[in-house]
């Protein structure tokens, strides 16, 4: 039989997800009102990246636009990359964009050492610390065979990265995203509170041998070993707050992951909720469901409290039901403009 979940008013908060733009992006704002979220934090790798703030802007009203949700919060982030000068960051700051996330190709162009670039960035880390902007890393460092780098210990050998940034600038907040490993959940722990990281659902629950040769389950991070997929189960289950849910949902076309070659990306959608509880309930922590998935990440990037801050608007939001049917939002026939500009009948 159904089983029914209830939610805090409103929803849940997904601290890290693609929205993407065009008719995927309409289908994937409307499996995230259908998911039952009440705040979604933007990522900014669309075709061109957001990095100006009035992009970001302009990307937050066509999401509005998409699909009526005034309960719905739009979290905007800017794309680590020469454009964002700390002139843009005050202009930003100004705008209430929240954050500026690190992708490793944005700060690797021409460096052996990767992320060793992140030192031509430190003005513009500077002017968030400054501004209480928050820096979302993709914490990984790009495959190398000279350096032995794969995508098994690509996020490992970046957390020496993480701690140098954390060191030189202690007061920015800092959120290592999508973590997957057991190395990462201690460095994270270890870390002082101005450092936090996201969980995504999928890695609670996928492992290397569930992404080998199926492409759907593939994305980046990898999802690693049952060790480490136990490891971030245990940091839900231990309620620590430096630990939050960002879905990292992120549709691709079905051409880009069935392809020659497969895209990046699992796409949890408007079913993120049940899986989320299905796996917390498989470790008997479905206690930690509410607290990982509406309080902790509000905490951390000082927003008012789930359902506080919006009396109007929460009572305008439509029931949350989770189990929903998202399939009857997807048209039968539909044009996707993907992220490489291509487009996909
Ligand atoms: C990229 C990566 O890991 O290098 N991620 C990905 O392809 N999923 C970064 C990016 O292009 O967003
Ligand atoms: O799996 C991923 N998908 N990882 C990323 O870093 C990017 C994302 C996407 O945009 O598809
Ligand atoms: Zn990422
Ligand atoms: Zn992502």
């Amino acid at each position: 039989g159904a089983t029914t979940l209830t939610l805090p008013p409103g929803g849940y908060d997904d601290f890290h997800v693609h929205l993407r733009q065009g008719a995927l992006g309409t289908f994937a704002v409307k499996q995230l009102v259908a998911s039952g979220a009440r705040l979604a934090y933007v990522m900014p790798n669309t075709v061109p990246p957001v990095t100006t703030t009035a992009q970001a802007l302009a990307y937050r009203d066509w999401l509005v636009a998409q699909a009526p949700a005034p309960h719905l919060r739009y979290c905007m982030t800017l794309y680590l990359s020469p454009e964002v000068t700390p002139e843009e960051i005050e202009r930003a700051a100004a705008a209430g964009i929240v954050g500026v996330k690190s992708y490793p190709k944005g700060v690797t162009t021409n460096s052996d050492a990767g992320v060793g670039e992140y030192d031509a960035y430190f003005p513009t880390f500077a002017a968030m610390e400054r501004l209480g902007m928050v820096l979302n890393l993709h914490g990984e460092l790009p495959s190398n065979d000279a350096e032995g780098i794969h995508v098994m210990n690509a996020e490992e050998r970046f957390l020496g990265h993480l701690e140098r940034l954390h060191k030189r600038f202690p007061r920015l907040r800092i959120v290592l995203e999508h973590c997957t490993t057991a190395a990462a959940i201690q460095t994270v722990e270890r870390l002082g509170p101005t450092v936090a990281a996201t969980i995504t659902v999928h890695h609670l629950s996928l492992t290397v041998n569930d992404w080998a040769g199926q492409p759907h389950n593939f994305c980046k991070p990898v999802a690693k070993t049952a060790a480490d997929r136990d490891a971030l189960l245990q940091a839900v289950r231990s309620g620590n707050p430096k630990f939050f849910l960002g879905t990292d949902s992120a549709p691709h076309v079905r051409a880009r992951k069935e392809g020659p070659a497969t895209a990046a990306g699992v796409f949890t959608g408007a079913y993120v909720m049940p899986y989320l509880a299905e796996v917390l309930s498989r470790i008997g922590a479905l206690d930690r469901l509410v607290p990982f998935a509406t309080a902790y990440g509000r905490a951390f990037y000082q927003l008012p409290a789930n359902g506080a801050d919006d009396g109007a608007a929460r009572a305008a939001a439509p029931a949350v039901t989770l189990c929903p049917d998202p399939d009857a939002t997807i048209p039968a026939e539909l044009t996707f403009v993907d992220e490489t500009g291509a487009t996909t009948a």
